[in-house]
């Protein structure tokens, strides 16, 4: 048994080197934090749940054009990744107001904003992940004037994208974040869609009765968390438990 080298250990994943130079695996685990961590919890089933959902969207937008980190899903909680240099920066995009802009804003939850709304925070808990500008970003070098045309065309091409998975399962998407890195090619650099992409990071209302189905489930003390994960795995067709046969073998290269 060999020991792996782990690269880094988050709130909701960890980072193991992968089996190959430029590779990580990205472990799912069950705990639940919001808050920046103030509150706390392990649910049982969530890495899993997680994992299968993020690979779900990353596939799409592989499929559609969008680069993403995602190589592919090793097992039920880990998958392989490309190692990209993290822009340290949650996009947010939002098509509904809830959460901070409702309470920044005063704008009541659930009202339709008249056009996708795009945020960018700074990722650093010791601060609280604080909302910046474009010019903070610019002015202090976390991306360039070409590196937030891309974000902001990447985020708005994500938003399309799950909006319409999500229309097509009876599911508003209220909001999401993503994190974005760079990948190296020679003298160029692509922007990806990296970390993950799930109902921890997106608002999630159910179209007709307006339940929720993300992690404010948990933020608020509303119900199941893993039961509102795996509704919105089951409406997807992506339920863990829809494998009862066991996988062909595989070669794996
Ligand atoms: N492909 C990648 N290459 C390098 N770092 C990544 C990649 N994907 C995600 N990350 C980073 O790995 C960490 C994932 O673990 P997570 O538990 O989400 O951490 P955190 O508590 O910092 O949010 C995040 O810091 C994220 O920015
Ligand atoms: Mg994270």
């Amino acid at each position: 048994m060999a020991r792996r080298t782990k690269v880094y250990e988050g709130k909701a994943k960890i980072l193991y080197e992968g089996p190959e130079p430029g590779t990580y695996i990205q472990y799912f685990k069950d705990d639940a934090t919001a808050f920046n961590a103030e509150k706390r919890d392990v649910i049982d089933g969530k890495g899993v749940l997680n994992n299968r959902l993020s690979e779900y969207f990353m596939v799409g937008l592989n499929t559609i054009g969008v680069p993403t980190h995602f190589i592919r899903r090793v097992n039920m909680r880990e998958q392989l990744v490309r190692v990209v240099d993290m822009i340290p920066l949650e996009v947010v995009v939002r098509n509904i107001a809830a959460g901070s802009i409702s309470k920044r804003l005063g704008i009541e939850e659930g009202t339709q904003l008249p056009r996708p709304i795009i945020e960018f925070y700074y990722k650093d808990d010791a601060l609280g992940d604080p909302l910046v500008s474009e010019d903070h970003i610019l002015a202090f070098g976390w991306a360039t004037h070409q590196d937030l045309d891309d974000m902001v065309g990447l985020a708005a091409r994500v938003n399309d994208f799950l909006s319409g998975v999500m229309t097509g399962v009876g599911i508003k998407l209220v909001d999401f974040k993503i994190e974005i890195g760079r990948i190296y090619e020679g003298d160029f650099q692509r922007l990806v869609v990296a970390d993950e992409i799930s109902p921890d990071s997106c608002r999630l209302w159910d179209a007709k009765t307006g339940q929720k189905l993300d992690k404010d489930v948990f933020r608020r003390d509303l119900g199941n968390l893993s039961e509102a994960y795996t509704e919105v795995a089951r409406r997807l067709g992506v339920m863990p438990g829809n494998s009862t046969t066991m996988p062909k073998p595989k070669l794996m290269n």
